[in-house]
C-alpha cells in the first residue's frame, strides 16, 4: 500500500508497505521507531518494531536511507505527532544504506543538494516539489482537455529558429573532433539531415499550422535555449505549454491566459494542501495567501506605453534605463506587479523592434499585438501574441528582423491558403512551479536542471 493511503485511512487493518528509512530511533525499553517515506506524501509513516522480531538486531541498527518492506497492523497511534502508526510483525531489509548516506537529519542547503540531484528527491522539500510539479502538469492537460483543445506533439529537432533570436543548440552527427572544412566552411551535406539542424526553442510555428486546421490545439514539451544566462529564472532546457487558437484575437487571448493561470493555482491549492502548507511554513510565509489572492482578483491589463509611463513616474532608481523602445527588464516587471499593482499584470502592445517577427503589427505600425503576463517575484511567466496573418506584412516583418523568408516557406504558406486571425502563448512550467512553491531558484524545481555548466545528472 502507499503510505499516503494508510495515513489517510482508518486504523485496525493489516498492511504491507515499502519505502525508505528517513530516521530511526531506538529506545532503551527495546523498541525501535522508524520513520518510513515512499514519496506518496510529505508525512512519514511511523513503524514501531519490538524486540520480539526475529531480526531485531538488524532493525535496531538500520541506517538512514535503507529500503524496507514492512508487514504489520495499522493502528491508532497512542503518541502525539501522528494519527496512525504501524506495529510491525515483519521488517525486511531490501537494500541497506551505508553510513555515508549524505542526507542525514540536519538541514542541507539547496546549493549542496544540487550536487546530489540523484538523492535530493528523498528530502521533504524536493518530494513536495515533485508532487506539486506533477499536479501543475496534470491540471494543464485538464484545463485544455476539458475545453476541447487537441494535444499535439511538435518536433524537438528543427531547421528553423521559431523565435528568430538565435539561441539554438546545434544537432549534428558530424564528427566535431575531425572536421575537414573546405574553405573554412563545414559541409552540411555530410550531416544526417543534409543541412544544419537545431534543438527547438518553441513548438509554436508547427502548432500554428495545426491550429489552422484543428482550431484549438496545445503543445506541452521540452524546449531549449542556448543563451548563456546565469539567473535564478533561466534554464537551458525547460518545459513550455503552448496553446494556439484560430479565430482568436489578443483580447480573447488575455482572457484565456488569466483563466488558465487561475485554474492552475486553484488546483494546486485544492489538491496539494499538505505540500503547500509545508512551502508556506518553510519556504515563503506568503505563498498560499498570494495564490489565494490571485485566484480571487482580476489581473491588471495595461499597454507597454502605459507601463513605460508608470515606470518613468515611479521615482524608483532602476539599474536599466527606462524609455519607450527599451525591453522591460526583470526589475521593471517586478516593480509593476509587486509595488504598483500588487497582482499579476498583463502588458500588451510592445514595440515591434523588441518582439519576434511573427507578431501581428498594430495599426499604429510601431507596436505589435504582443502580450506578457507578469507575476510578483518572477516577472514574466507567459509570453504570447496575436500572429501576423497577412502574407505581405509577415514577409516585411521577417526582412525587418533579418530573417530569410525562404526558410519559412511552409509557415508563409499558411497565409496563402485560408489564412485566419489566430493567437497563442507559452507558459513556462518551471517558472510556474517556482512561483507556486515560493522556491527562489528555478534549478530547484526541475528534477535534473540544465543550465550553463550544469549537465551532470
Ligand atoms: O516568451 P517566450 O520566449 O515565448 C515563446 O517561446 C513563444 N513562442 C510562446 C508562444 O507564443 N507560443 O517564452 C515563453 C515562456 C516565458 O514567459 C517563460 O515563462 C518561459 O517560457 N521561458 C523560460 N523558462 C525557463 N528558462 C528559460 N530560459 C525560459 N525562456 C522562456
Ligand atoms: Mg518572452
Amino acid at each position: 500500500m502507499r503510505i499516503r493511503d494508510i495515513l489517510q485511512g482508518e486504523p485496525n487493518h493489516d498492511v504491507t508497505v515499502e519505502g525508505w528509512v528517513r530516521t530511526r530511533r531506538t529506545s532503551k525499553a527495546g523498541l525501535t521507531f522508524l520513520e518510513l517515506n515512499d514519496g506518496s506524501s510529505l508525512a512519514n509513516l511511523q513503524i514501531v518494531a519490538e524486540q520480539t522480531l526475529p531480526n531485531y538486531d538488524e532493525v535496531e541498527r538500520l541506517a538512514t536511507g535503507s529500503s524496507l518492506r514492512v508487514r504489520g497492523r495499522a493502528v491508532e497511534s497512542p503518541a502525539s505527532g501522528q494519527r496512525i502508526e504501524v506495529r510491525a510483525c515483519a521488517v525486511d531489509l531490501i537494500g541497506a544504506s551505508s553510513e555515508d548516506f549524505p542526507l542525514q537529519k540536519k538541514r542541507h542547503s539547496f546549493e549542496y543538494l544540487r550536487t546530489i540531484a540523484h538523492l535530493r528527491h528523498r528530502t521533504n522539500t524536493f518530494g513536495a516539489i515533485a508532487r506539486v510539479r506533477n499536479e501543475v502538469s496534470r491540471t494543464i492537460h485538464d484545463y485544455f482537455q476539458s475545453r476541447g483543445y487537441l494535444y499535439v506533439q511538435t518536433p524537438l529537432i528543427t531547421a528553423i529558429d521559431a523565435e528568430g533570436a538565435g539561441q539554438m543548440f546545434r544537432v549534428t552527427t558530424l564528427d566535431l573532433d575531425h572536421l575537414s572544412p573546405s574553405d573554412g566552411l563545414v559541409d552540411y551535406s555530410e550531416d544526417l539531415f543534409g543541412r544544419p539542424a537545431y534543438l527547438t526553442v518553441s513548438g509554436q510555428l508547427e502548432a500554428e499550422t495545426m491550429a489552422l486546421a484543428m482550431r484549438s490545439v496545445y503543445t506541452f514539451g521540452p524546449t531549449f535555449r542556448a543563451e548563456n544566462s546565469n539567473t535564478s529564472r533561466h534554464l537551458s532546457e525547460f518545459w513550455m505549454v503552448e496553446p494556439e487558437i484560430a479565430f482568436c484575437d489578443l483580447s480573447g487571448l488575455q482572457d484565456i491566459a488569466e483563466e488558465f493561470i487561475k485554474h492552475i493555482f486553484r488546483s494546486v491549492l485544492e489538491n496539494c494542501a499538505e505540500d503547500m502548507n509545508f512551502f508556506n511554513e518553510r519556504i515563503d510565509p506568503e505563498v498560499i495567501g498570494t495564490l489565494e489572492h490571485i485566484t480571487h482578483s482580476d489581473f491588471e491589463r495595461i499597454s507597454y506605453t502605459e507601463a513605460i509611463r508608470l515606470l518613468e513616474q515611479s521615482g524608483e532608481s532602476f539599474e536599466f534605463p527606462v524609455f519607450w523602445g527599451a525591453d522591460l527588464q526583470s526589475e521593471h516587471e517586478r516593480y509593476l506587479t509587486e509595488k504598483r499593482f500588487k497582482r499579476p499584470v498583463i502588458v500588451t502592445n510592445y514595440p515591434r523592434s523588441i518582439k519576434a517577427f511573427y507578431m501581428r503589427v498594430n495599426d499604429d505600425e510601431r507596436t505589435v499585438a504582443a502580450m506578457d503576463v507578469l507575476v510578483p517575484r518572477i516577472g514574466e511567466i507567459i509570453g504570447g501574441s496575436q500572429r501576423e496573418e497577412r502574407y505581405d506584412v509577415l514577409i516585411q516583418g521577417m526582412r525587418d528582423h533579418d530573417i530569410d523568408p525562404e526558410q519559412y516557406w511552409w509557415y508563409l504558406d499558411l497565409r496563402r491558403f485560408g489564412t485566419a486571425p489566430h493567437s497563442g502563448f507559452g507558459l513556462g512550467l518551471e517558472r510556474t512551479v517556482q512561483f507556486v512553491t515560493g522556491m527562489g531558484n528555478i534549478r530547484d524545481v526541475m528534477p535534473f536542471p540544465r543550465a550553463p555548466g550544469a549537465v551532470e545528472f
